[in-house]
């Protein structure tokens, strides 16, 4: 069963093609140039650079997906003809439509990100996906994105590598720019948030913070660069806000506010010469926030088998302090397995739709289906 998965929930135009767990193309067209001058993803930039990519992205992944499963072309391929034809539903000159046509042939659905997102992001893909679908004749599948994190652990290369068998309960944790949820991960699509964050995201208050600090964006990744050069000190011990509560929830944006308090008591120079431990003590605050948090839902739960989801979870040192704290509890911690899973794409999208596919969860109306910007998980 092949599925051709589309996810344009923020600032990446992806596009997958899987089978079950497999990955057989998977194409990702970043926008991080386009929103980097405004330290921030602006959604009308966002949705305009997805309407202009996404019919490429979609041949990318096509053709590398026909080059996987039909290496002896049985007509010439695109490179060969002189004057390519328009493909149908996808109005480009590089894709021929017999191409398109054998093509999507081969494809039994069409899955679609519906939400958490930016809507008017969600919405250039939800119209690719109804396009694809009535011209090809195919069923969609919709996928919450951060249903789509929580699987990305599991996501195996086209070989079927790595082997990994599902264990539940997991309990996940999803830390992206939009979220940050513990979900208890009870069985195959099916989930129970049992914390989330009351304002801010963690990836946004370290996008903010880099932003104060007149860093880049994204900020999480350049926040970890410096933090690692002064070993990850605390030097400025700002708060961990919540953790005396004994909820699971989340809050970021009292820490935002103590370091830009902290920020206005020092002067350029103060600031340029302890940019390092600025940094790191506001990505060590983050992440003692969330493995605090982390270990009251182990201790509550009893499960200390971890699955990690979202472009937090990439940080190199919140994996060690993870693994570390895991250990503790003789449990075990599970990462995407290759780099590309720790951001957005839709080769998570692809896994989950797959398993809805099974249990026959298509869209009945195509004309009811619309984006869902702030869908939630359960
Ligand atoms: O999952 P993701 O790609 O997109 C959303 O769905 O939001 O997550 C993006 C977030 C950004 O806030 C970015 O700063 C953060 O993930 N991020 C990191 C790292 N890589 C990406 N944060 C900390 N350390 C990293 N290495
Ligand atoms: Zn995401």
């Amino acid at each position: 069963m092949n599925i051709l998965s589309i996810d344009t929930s923020c600032d990446e135009t992806a596009v997958s093609v899987t089978s079950g767990r497999r990955v057989l193309s998977n194409v990702i067209y970043s926008q991080v140039l386009i929103h980097k001058k405004w330290g921030g993803v602006v959604p009308s930039l966002a949705k305009r650079a997805h309407e202009e990519r996404i019919d490429f992205v979609i041949e990318e992944a096509l053709k590398r997906f026909y080059k996987l499963t039909d290496p002896a072309p049985a007509f010439p391929p695109v490179s060969a003809r002189k004057k390519p034809l328009r493909a149908v539903g996808i109005p480009s000159s590089r894709v021929t439509r017999q191409f398109t046509i054998q093509t999507m042939s081969q494809i039994d659905y069409v899955a679609v990100t519906q939400g958490p997102g930016l809507a008017i992001a969600l919405e250039v893909g939800i119209k690719k996906a109804k396009e694809l679908a009535l011209t090809y004749k195919k069923k969609i599948i919709t996928v919450n994105h951060m249903e789509g994190h929580l699987y990305s652990s599991f996501v195996q290369n086209s070989k079927g590598n790595p082997a990994r068998d599902f264990k539940f309960p997991y309990l996940g944790l999803l830390v992206s720019g939009g979220h940050t949820e513990i979900v208890l991960f009870k069985d195959h699509l099916e989930y129970e948030v049992l914390g989330e964050t009351i304002d801010d995201a963690a990836g946004e208050a370290l996008d903010k913070a880099a932003k104060m600090l007149g860093l880049g964006y994204p900020g999480g990744p350049i926040l970890e660069g410096f933090a690692g050069e002064v070993g990850n000190k605390d030097e400025y011990k700002l708060p961990r806000p919540m953790i005396n509560r004994k909820d699971l929830n989340f809050s970021f944006s009292g820490l935002k506010t103590s370091f830009l308090y902290l920020l206005k008591k020092m002067n350029e120079k103060e600031k340029t010469d302890k940019i390092r431990e600025l940094a790191s003590s506001f990505q060590e605050a983050v992440c003692d926030s969330l493995l605090i948090k982390l270990e009251h839902a182990i201790k509550q739960t009893g499960c200390a088998r971890i699955v990690c989801g979202g472009g937090v979870m990439a940080n190199e040192h919140v994996r060690k302090r993870l693994r570390r704290l895991v250990h503790k509890y003789d449990g075990e911690v599970l990462f995407p397995p290759f780099k590309y899973l720790n951001t957005d794409n839709a080769a998570m999208i692809g896994i989950v739709a797959g398993l809805k596919a099974k249990k026959n969860q298509f869209v009945k109306d195509f004309a009811k289906l619309d984006r869902i910007p702030r869908m939630r998980l359960v």
